[in-house]
């Protein structure tokens, strides 16, 4: 309890203090307890949230938008315009890996966007990981810091796509128990139903969007306890079958690769 308000407190603290860059994952080691960071730390999608100045319009790795309706909007094309901000260059390699394990075995593709493409996706420096949900026309972003892995990356892209967390399905009750004291205080909306569409695909504990056991944790317990026994709920390694299902049927295109785009 007392160790939740220090971190709350701290947080906050550190929120204000606009000494925060790139490089804030190892000056945060002496403003925490060891523990507490290794905790909140431990998977880069909750960074942005944590550490956003501007903590009321992001929901996890989900940046929320005011306009809600917009929320999982399919983008009108397969092949998606990107461009990736020249201050994240040493990120490029992953990012560009992260396009690939999405296109693979998905119509999805990628290309880098000329100066009349309006609508397109920028890869840019965050403070942790995290996309907007879905199309909104214009510019999007998908932040990426230094500690995001190619698969967290993928996960983001997943979400620019158009699709929520596997987790807060309707439906999800019956597969998972969430247990809200060892959630960070505040942070319980991460874990809230949502409805969406879930195409009738089955539940997947291993998609690359769900939460594994320990995120969001204030004490290192865990927030989400499978009720079967899976052991890659959270893998941010590939995406699974259902991932893949999902993008074809949202997106109307075969099982592999469309012709040419
Ligand atoms: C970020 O902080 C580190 C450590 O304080 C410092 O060495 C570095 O120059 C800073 N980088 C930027 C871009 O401000
Ligand atoms: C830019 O991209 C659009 C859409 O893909 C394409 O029609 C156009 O020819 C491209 N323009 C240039 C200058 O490459």
């Amino acid at each position: 309890m007392l160790l939740q308000l220090l971190v709350a407190l701290t947080f906050a603290a550190y929120v204000k203090n606009e000494t925060v860059n790139s490089s804030y994952l190892g000056e945060l080691v002496p403003l925490f307890d060891i523990n507490v960071v290794q905790h909140v730390t431990h998977n880069p999608e909750t960074l942005e949230e944590l550490f956003s100045d501007d903590v009321a319009v992001v929901e996890g790795d989900m940046l929320v938008s005011k306009n809600r309706n917009a929320v999982g909007k399919s983008w009108p094309t397969t092949d998606l315009p990107y461009d990736i901000r020249p201050d994240i260059n040493d990120k490029k390699e992953d990012i560009m890996a992260a396009m690939a394990m999405v296109s693979e075995h998905t119509c999805i593709t990628f290309h880098r966007r000329n100066s009349t493409e309006l609508d397109y996706v920028l890869f840019r420096p965050g403070k942790g990981c995290a996309s907007n949900v879905g199309f909104f026309g214009g510019r999007q972003f998908v932040y990426v810091a230094p500690s995001c892995s190619v698969g967290n990356i993928a996960h983001e892209i997943l979400h620019t796509l158009g699709f929520e967390h596997e987790h807060t399905r309707l439906d999800r009750d019956g597969f998972i128990e969430i247990i809200k004291s060892n959630i960070i205080k505040g942070m319980e909306e991460n874990f809230k139903k949502l409805a969406g569409k879930t195409f009738d695909i089955p539940y997947d504990y291993s998609s690359i969007l769900h939460y594994g056991r320990t995120f969001f944790s204030s004490n290192g317990k865990p927030t989400i306890i499978p009720k079967k026994d899976i052991k890659d709920m959270g893998q941010r390694s590939r995406l699974t079958e259902t991932d893949r299902k999902k993008i074809t049927l949202l997106y109307n295109c075969g099982t592999y690769r469309c012709g040419p785009a």
